[in-house]
């Protein structure tokens, strides 16, 4: 049995009704409109689609798009999904069973280690180390291993800190996941925002033969809406499993959705050049904002990615908190307790264009003058 995924709830119960979105993590979403124009032919191919079934493993020329995001993986490799969620549910329900233990990079989406709880895995809870900013210890992965380790979750970059291991780092979990013969699987849907384009990380799925990518457009390409995600391995028989599960699940793509997926992925470099100036530019603001109030919040600049996790230093819990600043001046944060991480921390984002309006709340309402 599934228990709820506290994250999602939290957002069912505020996204479309808070005013201020301050923990966001995808970027500025792009209208249908800017995302057609960025391709000359489009607005007449979208008019003509046919609204027919498309492919069950997601037609060929978008699994090429997907595949050429990666070296080393061919289109045969990929599996699309409706949304990288459904790519997440589809690989643990694939690749687990009852006993099997799995080694999660914590804090995380939930569902990293939910589905394998509700499978009946054992888990073993991997943290960064906060004071070096949110490094992840080696050590602690090699000593982790069991005879039963059947996985190793990590997300890269990491939501909800920001945190982005160094290629050397990520070359020892390949080497420890390869001698231990188990799956690597790394939820990269950060992927391609990086504030130093030199430490961007290849996708896993290219590295190893157990590795699993997991990504879509909804964080860095700006496209929530159109649910498009995709599982990236060179293990054939785990893809088939997950594509046998795949026809009890959304079956196929929407047409529609595979459409402007395939613009986006070939636009992508425009996309994440638009969405990291949002970037750069809001993280000025963000940086400011939290040297004025160092008394309140430590905080760390993300190396990578759209969310960044605060330390609020008051005794005061951050659930209390920002149920408070949430119902008093609309600005939504995400309380560390939904993220199953403690009540002395908060995620924001900062991907949106709103964030200077969010921002500007926050601080009147911190002045007391809200
Ligand atoms: C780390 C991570 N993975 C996966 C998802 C799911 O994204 P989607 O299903 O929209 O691709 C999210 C959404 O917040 C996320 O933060």
């Amino acid at each position: 049995m599934l228990s709820p995924f506290k994250l999602e709830r939290y957002f069912a119960r505020y996204e479309f009704t808070a005013p201020f979105l301050l923990c966001a993590s995808d970027c500025e979403a792009l209208t249908l409109d800017e995302l057609l124009r960025l391709e000359p032919a489009a607005e007449v191919d979208w008019r003509a689609l046919r609204l027919g079934y498309v492919e069950a493993a997601g037609s060929r020329g978008l699994r090429e798009s997907v595949a050429a995001l990666f070296e080393g993986v061919g289109p045969d490799d990929v599996l699309l999904h409706a949304g990288s969620s459904e790519a997440i549910y589809a690989f643990m329900q694939s690749a687990l069973k009852p006993g099997d233990h799995v080694i999660v990079h914590h804090p995380c989406y939930q569902s990293h280690y939910e589905i394998a709880k509700s499978i009946g895995c054992e888990l073993t809870l991997w943290g960064g180390d906060e004071r070096r900013g949110w490094e992840l210890d080696i050590e602690f992965l090699r000593e982790a291993i069991q005879t039963n380790t059947r996985a190793i979750m990590l997300t890269a970059p990491h939501n909800p800190t920001g945190y982005l291991m160094s290629r050397a780092l990520l070359d020892e979990i390949v080497s420890i996941a390869r001698s231990a013969e188990i799956y690597l699987f790394c939820d990269e849907i950060f992927r391609f925002i990086e504030q130093d384009v030199t430490q961007r990380l290849p996708g896993v799925a290219g590295l190893y033969d157990r590795a699993v990518s997991v990504g879509g457009l909804s964080k860095t390409f700006g496209l929530p809406g159109v649910r498009v995600g995709w599982a990236v391995t060179r293990d054939r028989e785990l893809l088939a499993k997950m594509m046998r599960l795949k026809d009890y699940l959304s079956l196929c793509n929407g047409a529609t959705d595979e459409f402007l997926a395939g613009v986006a992925l070939r636009h992508r470099t425009e996309l994440h050049r638009r969405n990291l100036e949002i970037i750069v530019e809001n993280l000025r603001l963000v940086d400011a904002f939290f040297e004025r109030r160092a008394d309140i919040f430590a905080w760390r600049r993300p190396q990578a990615g759209t969310v960044g996790l605060v330390r609020y230093l008051a005794p005061e819990g951050t659930a209390a908190f920002c149920d408070r600043v949430v119902r008093t001046c609309g600005v939504l944060l995400l309380p560390s307790a939904e993220l199953e991480f403690g009540d002395s921390h908060f995620r924001i984002g900062f991907g949106r264009r709103d964030l200077p309006i969010c921002l500007s709340q926050l601080d009147l309402y911190l002045d007391g003058r809200e």
